[in-house]
């Protein structure tokens, strides 16, 4: 049983490490569970019902969002989001939520 949690915890440290060091290479789906869908789950937008991102096409719109926020929506800059983080968010959200 110790030995069973001790391996859990050993494997969830090196997933984080990985995780840490390809910081760039996390999915476009785990970044926007990790930044954006407690705001905006499965697409939706618990603050704005107008603003969902359920039909958006074109990547470089949610892109421009990510930086420039606004209407109670964050900013997030490359501290917080880098570029590819938000091209791949961006991608993630064009090809999930369609409708
Ligand atoms: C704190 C809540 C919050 C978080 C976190 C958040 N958003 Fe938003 N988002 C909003 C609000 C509120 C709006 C409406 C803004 C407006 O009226 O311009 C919005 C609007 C948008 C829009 C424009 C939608 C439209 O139909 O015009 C996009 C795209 C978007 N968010 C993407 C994201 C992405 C990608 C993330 C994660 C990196 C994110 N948001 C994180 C609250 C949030």
């Amino acid at each position: 049983m110790k030995t069973s949690v001790l391996c859990i915890i050993a494997a969830l440290t090196s997933t984080i490490a990985v995780g840490s060091a390809l910081a760039a290479q996390k999915s476009g789906e785990a970044l926007f569970k990790e930044k954006c869908a407690t705001c905006h789950p499965n697409g939706g937008n618990i603050m704005n019902q107008k603003k969902q991102l359920k039909g958006i096409k074109v990547p470089k719109t949610i892109v421009a969002k990510i930086r420039t926020g606004g209407g109670g929506m964050p900013v997030f800059d490359r501290t917080s989001v880098s570029d590819a983080d938000a091209r791949a968010i961006a991608g993630y959200v064009v090809k999930t939520f369609k409708k």
